[in-house]
């Protein structure tokens, strides 16, 4: 097990389409893995794709802590997907608010599908689907961006929700204390 360096926006290999991996039950593929979710768990992150540890492949790790989750679900444990496909259920779209950790710092309002349909592979090679919402949904199409070299602010529509946690925590809180006058 090992903490792996993660890489931070600016850096090629957040730009480039990461290759599909082509044996999950591989060794090396399984040491990824738990290295990445090790990094991820010392990150205190929810989700970390591995071109975001500088291996261009198809792997990522999602999870969905209920206490994130506005809709108020149950959560999902951090979960590996080797070469997820996502596929939208229905038009619907939501704006809610995305960290990265390969963005330090920043927080940004992205809109994202509300629903989606998600397949892959697990470390066995065997096959996993289902659909996800709210928070899951999110998270997952974030990190299946990170395959496709797109990162959070290319989604935004509004760039000026885009900032720097502890400002926009600030100006949350000032607006709450607002509200109340
Ligand atoms: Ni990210």
């Amino acid at each position: 097990m090992a903490i792996l360096k993660i890489a931070r926006m600016g850096h090629p290999v957040l730009l480039a389409r990461a290759r599909p991996v082509d044996d999950p039950t591989a060794p090396e593929i399984r040491r990824l893995a738990t290295d990445m979710a090790e990094t991820l768990a010392d990150a205190g992150g929810v989700g970390l794709a591995a071109p975001q540890v500088h291996e261009s492949l198809r792997l990522i790790l999602v999870s969905a802590p209920p206490e994130r989750d506005e809709d108020g679900a149950a959560g999902v444990p951090v979960t590996v997907l080797v070469n997820p496909v996502l596929e939208p259920l229905g038009a619907e779209m939501v704006t809610g608010w995305e960290g990265c950790l390969s963005i330090p710092g920043l927080r940004g309002a992205v809109p994202r599908h509300r629903r989606v349909r998600f397949s892959g592979l697990d470390l066995d090679g065997a096959p996993i689907a289902g659909e996800a919402e709210g928070f899951h949904a999110r998270v997952l199409q974030h990190e299946v961006d990170h395959l496709d070299g797109i990162l959070y602010p290319m989604r935004m529509s509004d760039l000026g929700l885009l900032g720097f946690e502890e400002e926009l925590m600030r100006r949350l809180r000032a607006g709450r204390e607002g509200d109340e006058r």
